[in-house]
């Protein structure tokens, strides 16, 4: 029997990069430190290439612009074997852009210009083909770069249909708690955590405490993302009780974070539909996105199977 697809619904984004030799303040003009590169990226285009190449079968429902940078994108998909059946090239927006500047530290600062991403869910031609496309799927894999009416809709349509919905809630953005409670996984980084939460997360400790909170909530899995300092998932151990798993990540050297956090919950997510327990899985997304780190770009840093191993 075949394996049934990892359908992502979500952005995808031309990321328009310049190296800088700092990040520019208010009002200031700073002469870029290399020529512009152009990777493709979008939160929901980086999860899915990172799931394919980890060997996971994938399907990708989004919205590109009638521009080259839309053919571009879908492209880098098909290169990755993901299924783009479900994407529609938008008549109205153009495709949507990420301006990013990149320092010497490999720190970011990014400006997202939403374009086709902001019509995902107000075509309903698209909305049914996706409601089709979730009656034979494995999970549904989603962000935050698309309109959250949309989100919390394929929530609702996915747990009625008893198909996991793995949210990484990036761009941070409130959810009523029955939405959250019908989450399989929950992934923020520390500043999603906190705006969520309403409570500082600053330390491993908020993590965990703020972790243990929106487990509570009802969120059966609940992973908080550190950068450096690795990862919490907090879950339910076998007796009910709130079980809590830190995974410290590898002392690396740093090129690039850009889709960390997407690699991260690409490897996350493959794992868990493998069958991995939850710790396997956080041990293998920290793996795979302390690699990413280490290499340029979006999806041209997202690691391959054979490059994290088992
Ligand atoms: P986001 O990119 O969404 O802000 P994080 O910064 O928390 O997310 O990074 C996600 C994951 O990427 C981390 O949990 C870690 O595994 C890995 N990572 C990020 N930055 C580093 C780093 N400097 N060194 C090693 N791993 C890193
Ligand atoms: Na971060």
């Amino acid at each position: 029997m075949p394996v049934k697809p990892i359908l992502v619904v979500g952005s995808l984004n031309m990321d328009q990069v310049v190296r800088v030799p700092r990040l520019p303040v208010m009002g200031e003009t700073l002469l870029g430190a290399s020529s512009i590169t152009f990777v493709p990226g979008g939160k929901g285009a980086n999860q899915a290439v990172a799931m394919a190449r980890l060997g996971a079968q994938v399907q990708m429902a989004g919205r590109i612009g009638q521009d080259p940078f839309g053919q571009q994108l879908k492209a880098a998909l098909e290169d990755d074997q993901i299924d783009t059946s479900l994407l529609v090239t938008d008549t109205e927006a153009a495709s949507g852009s990420a301006f990013i500047f990149l320092n010497e530290q490999g720190e970011n600062a990014i400006v997202v210009s939403s374009g086709s991403n902001g019509n995902v869910g107000k075509d309903q031609r698209q909305m049914e083909h996706i409601f089709d496309a979730l009656e034979q799927v494995q999970a549904l894999v989603m962000q935050m770069e698309i309109p959250h009416e949309t989100v919390e809709l394929l929530i609702e349509r996915a747990h009625s249909l008893n198909v996991p919905v793995i949210l990484n809630l990036a761009p941070a953005h409130p959810l009523r708690r029955e939405t959250l409670s019908k989450l399989s996984v929950l992934v923020v980084n520390e500043t999603e955590a906190s705006l969520l939460s309403g409570q500082p997360v600053e330390s491993l400790d908020d993590a965990r405490h703020v972790g243990a909170i929106l487990h509570e909530h009802g969120i059966p899995t609940v992973v908080i993302t550190l950068g450096a300092q690795g990862a919490v998932l907090i879950n339910a151990d076998e007796q009910g009780q709130t079980n809590i798993i830190y995974q410290q990540a590898p002392k690396v050297n740093v090129v690039d974070t850009t889709a960390a956090g997407d690699c991260f919950v690409g490897a996350l997510t493959v794992a868990l539909a493998e069958g991995q327990t939850p710790a396997d899985a956080l041990r293998f997304a920290i793996r795979a996105s302390s690699i990413k780190v280490t290499r340029f770009g979006a999806q041209s840093g997202l690691p391959r199977r054979s490059d994290v191993g088992e």
